[in-house]
């Protein structure tokens, strides 16, 4: 997802890009993910320049799916739907009460709502309800729908889409990236290197030690389901404590996830999948009448502080856009434009951010020899 937005933006702007997929385009970490744009649920306290990243993103959403479904034709899935945050027992409620105090300290838009009122709005929501927050500002898209458009978007912009090359490392010419080399031995010659690898960014060879950002996978669980009589059960998007469910607003829905640190492994464990319908089960009874459809496990690529790393590495010729950890699909729209901007030579986008806060090189140990001060 974010090396096809980052690509289409750079193609846009007249760069011969090159996108080297190693499976089919959204076939990673993209395919897996729910889609939420979801800054103001997920804002954490001590994390406010990600979530500035988050809310300037979120704003642009609409106008990044107006432009990619008029290029492409192509639906995006994206849907206005807000966001209730619902709280099953009294330590829950508890919870719910502290994270709205956080919010509203915080300017965010969110409103309190009495389990009535909130079963008024979601009738299918089960009696044990015990508190809810609306956050009408927080709304989700079809990753899977959104990176075939952009994908089909890039080519038209003349872009070129290479799948199936998987890249095996960098090439380094003089302290210089000058491309990568494939698995099959080919090397790409490239003028710039942009690793938006997601997860599997740090496993690239040839970067230089002090340039590698540490990023590591983070899995989830999740399942897709459908509601054989159609939509309705639910519209807003539904998060409780453990997981949430996203409707995608035709009867399909999305039930995620858990958060496990287990490296790469790919297994789907019956307990995950008993604890995610158990949890989600208590608010919405209605789930156990679904038809599940797919099991799935996806790798966030997590960074030590939470945040993406987007923009240049210390080695001339190489960028980074990864590290997007929980929030890949919500700040695809404002990692192509900061990285698509600061590539072609541009006045720096979204100029109110933080950049530092996202430098990659934020996380050169203190001590080490960045590439360019060796120059
Ligand atoms: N953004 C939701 C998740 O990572 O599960």
């Amino acid at each position: 997802m974010i090396g096809l937005a980052l690509a289409w933006r750079l193609a846009q702007r007249g760069l011969a890009v090159t996108v080297l997929e190693r499976d089919e385009p959204g076939g990673g970490t993209s395919r897996v993910g729910a889609g939420m744009l979801a800054p103001v649920s997920e804002a954490v306290f001590t994390e406010q320049p990600l979530l500035r990243l988050g809310l300037a993103s979120a704003r642009a959403y609409p106008g990044f799916v107006a432009e990619l479904e008029e290029v492409t034709g192509r639906d995006t899935g994206y849907r206005k739907s807000g966001t209730l945050l619902a709280a099953r027992d009294a330590d829950e409620a508890e919870w719910l009460a502290r994270e709205l105090e956080m919010r509203s300290s915080l300017g965010l838009g969110v409103a309190r709502l009495r389990a009535s009122e909130a079963r008024r709005l979601e009738p299918a929501l089960a009696p044990a309800l015990r508190l809810a927050l609306e956050i009408p500002d927080d709304h989700a898209v079809d990753p899977r729908k959104l990176t075939r458009a952009l994908g089909d978007a890039l080519l038209r912009a003349g872009g070129e889409l290479r799948c199936h090359a998987k890249v095996q490392a960098l090439s380094v010419e003089h302290d210089h990236v000058a491309g990568v080399r494939l698995e099959t031995g080919e090397v790409v010659g490239a003028g710039h290197v942009v690793v938006a690898a997601g997860p599997w960014s740090a496993r690239i060879g040839g970067i230089p030690e002090p340039d590698r950002v540490p990023v590591h996978p983070v899995k989830g669980q999740i399942m897709r389901l459908h509601d054989p009589s159609g939509p309705g059960l639910l519209t807003r998007i539904l998060r409780m404590r453990t997981g949430y469910v996203v409707p995608r607003g035709d009867g399909r829905y999305v039930l995620g996830a858990t958060m496990e640190e287990r490296g790469f492994d790919e297994s789907v464990t019956a307990g995950a999948v008993y604890e995610l319908l158990r949890d989600a089960g208590e608010l919405l009874p209605g789930l156990a009448e679904l038809v599940i459809d797919e099991l799935a496990v996806g790798f966030r690529p997590g960074t030590p502080d939470n945040a993406p790393a987007i923009g240049p590495a210390s080695i001339p010729g190489l960028s980074w856009a990864t590290g997007h950890y929980r929030h890949g699909i919500l700040l695809a729209p404002v990692t192509a434009e900061l990285l698509g901007a600061q590539l072609a030579g541009e006045e720096p986008a979204f100029g109110e951010l933080d950049a530092a806060a996202f430098a990659p090189t934020r996380f050169i140990p203190t001590g080490s020899t960045p590439i360019t001060a060796r120059a």
